[in-house]
């Protein structure tokens, strides 16, 4: 493996150059090497969406989207959707290995312990105006945190970092629930200690006037693999965002917030939104064929259906499928679901789908569970954000104790226009 290179001719000079290739991967710096005419002229590599440019090295997040595979620390998403908690698997991204029994009840403790806000927080949440969007609520209110927490500047002293990785994961979804509660104008609903992670979560949106919620078990259940299978998935473009803005050694708080915003737009955290539009727009089953003929032609994209890495089934729509079924034995049938259903067989055996490689992604489904459960879809994304919190952290202490990583600063190809002058101002007379 040591002495795998790659031989480049650079048909401007005739020069050849070697260049090593380091587990599968050439150093784009390696490039700046082959030049044209002396110092700075230094090849670059183009590569604006990242498309091929692996941005870190990272043990975290395992995908192969020929083969449907996605591992978290090794383990197959399936194995932790069907045996573990989502506080499990939180503790597995950040921490490398699964809690054994005793790192388990301490970890779950001090998150459950983390869960109250700073009442100033409950204020600034009720000055933002009655229709506003709960996503944007999250991101103010996840970066106003930093102001309340100063400490977590101090991103080189680990018990510091520990600290901050519980406040996040512990009051994200106290954030998202009172932004949530803020809209429709009710009283916001504190944490409950005796209850789960995703248990908590649903008594902080819906208890009422009873003296104690009792979150449906099933429900509880569904949610909580639900933010598992949101957890981490390497580096999309809101974890992407969280590694940049850790790499100037901001603090995790507005880290956090950059990521959530990242993760605010309809191309990334916003899918199962527009899943859950077109089916309501498709409207029923006998509608499906002109629905798929127009999809054919060109005019619509099937929303929840296809992905840049997936090639093949995504392995958590897979799960999804199952995890509906549950929620709407609870909740009662959905026409959505039946659509859904009737939609993914007649897509998976249409020949323009077979071609493009599109299959039902992670999206596919989520929006149909979550509308069963009562979100109303404003809150997905909010959802999206509370899953993927652990990825985001774990990626953000990754990179800030990687060595070989920097402040991300990528390079341009500039387009723009050579030297010129303004009206009057003659070359030579400028001093540099
Ligand atoms: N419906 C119909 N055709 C599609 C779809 C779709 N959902 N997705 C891709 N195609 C077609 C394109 O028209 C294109 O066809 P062509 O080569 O004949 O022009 C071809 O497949 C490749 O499409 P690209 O857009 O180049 O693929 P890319 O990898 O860039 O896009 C994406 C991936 C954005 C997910 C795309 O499949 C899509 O728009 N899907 C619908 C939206 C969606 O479900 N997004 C959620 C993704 S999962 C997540 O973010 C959590």
């Amino acid at each position: 493996m040591g002495d795998e290179t790659l031989t480049v001719t650079d048909n401007r000079t005739g020069r050849r150059y070697e260049v090593p290739i380091r587990d599968g991967a050439i150093a784009a710096t390696d490039l700046q090497k082959i030049t044209s005419d002396g110092p700075g002229s230094g090849l670059l590599s183009y590569d604006p969406a990242f498309l091929n440019t692996a941005s870190c090295r990272s043990a975290i997040t395992f995908i192969d989207g020929e083969r449907s595979i996605l591992r978290y620390r090794g383990y197959p998403v399936e194995e932790l959707a069907e045996r573990s908690s989502f506080l499990e698997v939180a503790y597995l991204l950040i921490h490398g290995e699964l809690p054994d029994p005793t790192q388990h009840r301490q970890w779950v403790d001090a998150i459950t312990h983390h869960t109250l806000l700073h009442e100033n927080i409950k204020k600034l949440i009720d000055t933002f105006h009655h229709d506003a969007h709960p996503m944007g609520i999250l991101v103010g209110t996840v970066g106003a945190l930093s102001t309340f927490y100063p400490d977590a500047k101090d991103i080189f002293n680990e018990e510091s970092r520990r600290l901050q990785i519980l406040r996040l994961i512990a009051k994200m979804p106290t954030l998202a629930a009172f932004a949530a509660r803020h809209a429709v104008g009710m009283p916001y609903a504190y944490p409950d200690n005796d209850l789960s992670y995703a248990g908590n979560f649903l008594n902080m949106m819906w208890k009422a006037t009873e003296l104690k919620y009792e979150p449906s078990p099933v429900l509880e259940r569904a949610l909580d693999v639900l933010l598992i299978l949101h957890a981490d998935h390497e580096q999309n473009c809101s974890t992407n965002v969280m590694r940049a803005v850790g790499s100037s050694h901001a603090d995790p708080f507005s880290a956090t917030a950059a990521a959530a915003a990242a993760l605010y737009g309809p191309l990334h955290g916003g899918a199962n939104e527009q899943v859950l539009r077109m089916l309501k727009e498709i409207g029923s089953v006998s509608k499906i064929p002109e629905y798929v003929k127009r999809v054919r032609s060109g005019e619509l994209r099937l929303m929840g259906f296809g992905h840049r890495v997936y090639k093949n089934y995504d392995p958590r729509a897979q799960i999804i499928k199952k995890v509906a079924d549950d929620v709407l034995a609870v909740t009662g049938r959905s026409p959505l679901l039946d659509i859904a259903l009737e939609l993914e067989r007649v897509a998976l055996a249409d020949d323009y789908f077979i071609k493009h490689r599109l299959y039902p992604n992670v999206d596919f489904y989520s929006g149909i569970i979550y509308a069963a459960i009562g979100f109303p879809v404003e809150m997905f994304p909010v959802l999206f954000a509370i899953g993927r919190t652990p990825g985001w952290l774990a990626q953000w202490q990754e990179g800030l104790l990687d060595p070989e990583q920097k402040i991300a600063r990528p390079r341009q190809v500039y387009t723009g226009p050579a030297e010129r002058h303004l009206p009057g101002v003659r070359a030579e007379a400028i001093s540099r």
